[in-house]
């Protein structure tokens, strides 16, 4: 089951025939006989006008108060149920989670073809697929002393960049991510890559790029507003990116079939080609799915893990008190480990 509860109000996914009753964006927008109440949207916009988009939590919580836990509002032309409180979000969720287990049709799912793990509706491709995953991780050390092996190894080279800045400063954005990428990197081709490396940088900055405009405004009037999506808009640029990025993926699995030995599998990816080589055509597995695979747990795994442990830092910066705290404990830890007690 995918791990859904967020927070205590959550979308559900877009209903194809709340999306059938729509038609063209000129169209009055009308809620079919079975689909949730909520505030009556206009024309194109929906319910756009009616709470604040930056932080539409207060007004999310108004609208229950007036429809009930379970309404919709139109996102745009885009139906949407809004779900509030533990029961609400736990009923569709969690006892009826392969019903909910849906992906919603928005700009990431456009670039991705649906296709990977991560933004891939629940059926045969998702299940499989992370099951594969969830195994061969396993296998090769999730969970196990190797995986914690090879982090300590690169939190070797970590410290050793961030001892030559001691007394002095610096910027440790993509620091941060060229760690967590180089951690992925071994598990799924074997390699690590200096940090500074151009084709980490590369990486680094079109998966942030990205990640922001996915999470941004442009993100939201993509989803809202279909009509625009054809027109030169920001948004366009995430599909450039991914194209970029899916380029060099695709050049990373050539180089990497040129030392494979089937049969033999030294990371992940030698084990999804040899899987490919199991499986005939009718299969969910095929190169192409493979290389979004490498890209979502690329991203899922390097901006989740650097992204946390920036803001770790940048609490220690703020809070200076708790720094020296941590360096007692650290210090207390270390001494520990190395008195054996
Ligand atoms: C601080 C670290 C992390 C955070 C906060 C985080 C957060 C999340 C969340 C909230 C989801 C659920 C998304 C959804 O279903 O809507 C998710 C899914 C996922 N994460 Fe992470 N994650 C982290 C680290 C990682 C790492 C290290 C990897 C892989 C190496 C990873 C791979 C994935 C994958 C493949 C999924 C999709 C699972 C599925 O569809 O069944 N994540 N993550």
């Amino acid at each position: 089951m995918r791990p859904k509860l967020e927070s205590s109000t959550a979308f559900t996914h877009q209903s194809g025939s709340a999306r059938d009753s729509v038609g063209s964006a000129t169209n009055r927008i009308q809620r079919p006989k079975n689909f949730p109440p909520g505030p009556p949207p206009v024309p194109i916009f929906g319910n756009l006008f009616h709470f604040n988009i930056k932080n539409p939590l207060k007004d999310f919580v108004k609208f229950a108060k007036q429809y009930g836990n379970v309404y919709s509002l139109f996102i745009g032309t885009k139906p949407a149920v809004i779900l509030t409180g533990l029961t609400a979000i736990r009923e569709a969720l969690v006892n009826k989670a392969a019903d909910f287990s849906g992906r919603p049709n928005n700009l990431i799912k456009d670039i991705t073809e649906g296709k990977g793990i991560i933004i891939a509706d629940y059926g045969l491709q998702w299940k499989e697929h992370r099951r594969f995953a969830l195994m061969t991780l396993r296998n090769f050390g999730l969970g196990k002393q190797s995986m914690e092996n090879r982090i300590l190894g690169e939190l070797e080279h970590l410290v050793a960049k961030l001892d030559k800045y001691a007394g002095s400063s610096l910027y440790p954005q993509t620091l941060f991510h060229d760690a967590a990428s180089n951690i992925i990197y071994l598990v799924l081709f074997g390699i690590r890559y200096n940090y500074g490396d151009e084709i980490l940088k590369v990486y680094v900055r079109l998966y942030t790029e990205n990640t922001k405009l996915a999470n941004g405004t442009w993100a939201m009037i993509y989803d809202a507003l279909p009509i625009l999506r054809s027109l030169p808009l920001p948004f366009k640029k995430a599909f450039d990116n991914y194209k970029t990025l899916k380029t060099l993926t695709l050049k990373m699995v050539n180089k990497h079939r040129e030392t494979r030995v089937p049969g033999k599998p030294r990371d992940f990816v030698d084990c999804y080609l040899d899987e490919l080589d199991k499986r005939d055509n009718g299969s969910t597995f095929s190169e192409d799915q493979l290389i979004v695979y490498i890209m979502n747990l690329h991203v899922a795994g390097t901006d989740t893990t650097s992204n946390t442990l920036l803001t770790a830092i940048l609490y220690l910066m703020a809070h200076p008190d708790i720094q020296s705290l941590n360096f007692v404990l650290y210090l207390s830890f270390t001494l520990h480990l190395k008195s054996g007690y």
